[in-house]
């Protein structure tokens, strides 16, 4: 609690600025005029009922999705057209409600791979004594060491969530969008996820996280932004959230 008060006292930057984003798929509107910010060094938690438009508002931020329209500021700039690759290196990268790896590549190789940016770099350019130590060395922090030689599909579900989270801090971002990254691991997969969010946090790293589990949101996250059908219909302190009246009612009503 202390640290959180004193996080919050330290007059943070705003790192992204999302503004008035609309994002309709023919008759369905996922986004609708969307507005919300991330304040540098935060861990911030997006929340909201099942099909709230999460996933489409982190598709259009990291360049996956075109919005209709409404704009994204990344890190003082506004980001004109982004593309994936161009968010990437810009400092922001994510991570897949479905984790996104390379099932056929080493554990190690999945590392290496994403210290470059995507594949036509890669296939230009040879992997480095470098990179595969900084590789190694991301693989102990995340204990994945032992199992560098692995393929990644013969890991488990939560060791490749924890695969895919490991491999995208690989370009050094500066903020870290998460997609459910504890959706159906284990407890203790839970507790080592959340552990290396909180590592990364203070080694700078700032976090979007999207997670159903309200008592990780809560004990991890502030603040809490809450959306409902496609617009911030609230934003602040976990515990404040928990108490939000229209909070409850968009919960209870989807
Ligand atoms: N590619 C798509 N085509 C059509 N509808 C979509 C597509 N992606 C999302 N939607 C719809 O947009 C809404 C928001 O979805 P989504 O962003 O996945 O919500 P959340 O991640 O909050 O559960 C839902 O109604 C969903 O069905
Ligand atoms: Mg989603």
């Amino acid at each position: 609690m202390a640290e959180k008060e004193a996080k919050r006292g330290a007059g943070m930057s705003t790192l992204l600025k999302v503004n008035n984003l609309v994002k309709r798929f023919g008759g369905v509107t996922a986004v609708n005029d969307c507005s919300f910010e991330v304040q540098e060094g935060s861990i911030t938690a997006l929340i909201g009922p099942n099909g709230s438009g999460k996933t489409t508002a982190f598709n259009i931020i990291t360049g996956y999705l075109k919005p209709d329209s409404g704009t994204i500021e990344f890190d003082g700039k506004l980001m004109a057209k982004p593309t994936p690759s161009s968010i990437y290196r810009a400092g922001l990268s994510r991570t897949f409600q479905q984790a996104r790896i390379f099932p056929e590549l080493t554990v190690l190789e999945n590392l290496v791979i994403s210290s470059s940016f995507g594949w036509k770099d890669l296939l230009g350019t040879r992997v480095t004594a470098a990179d595969r130590k900084r590789g190694m060395q991301t693989l102990e922090e995340f204990r994945l060491d032992k199992l560098h030689d692995l393929r990644a599909k013969d890991l488990s579900y939560g060791q490749r969530k924890l695969l895919e989270f490991a491999s995208v801090l690989m370009s050094d971002p500066k903020l870290v969008l998460l997609d459910e990254p504890t959706a159906g691991v284990n407890p203790v997969m839970i507790e080592t996820m959340e552990k290396h969010i909180r590592d990364r946090n203070k080694a700078g790293v700032t976090f979007l996280v999207v997670e159903h589990d309200m008592q990780l949101v809560m004990r991890l996250c502030d603040p809490v932004i809450v959306l409902d059908h496609g617009s911030k219909i609230a934003e602040g302190m976990p515990e404040a959230i928990q108490s939000n009246p229209q909070v409850l009612e968009a919960y209870l009503g989807s």
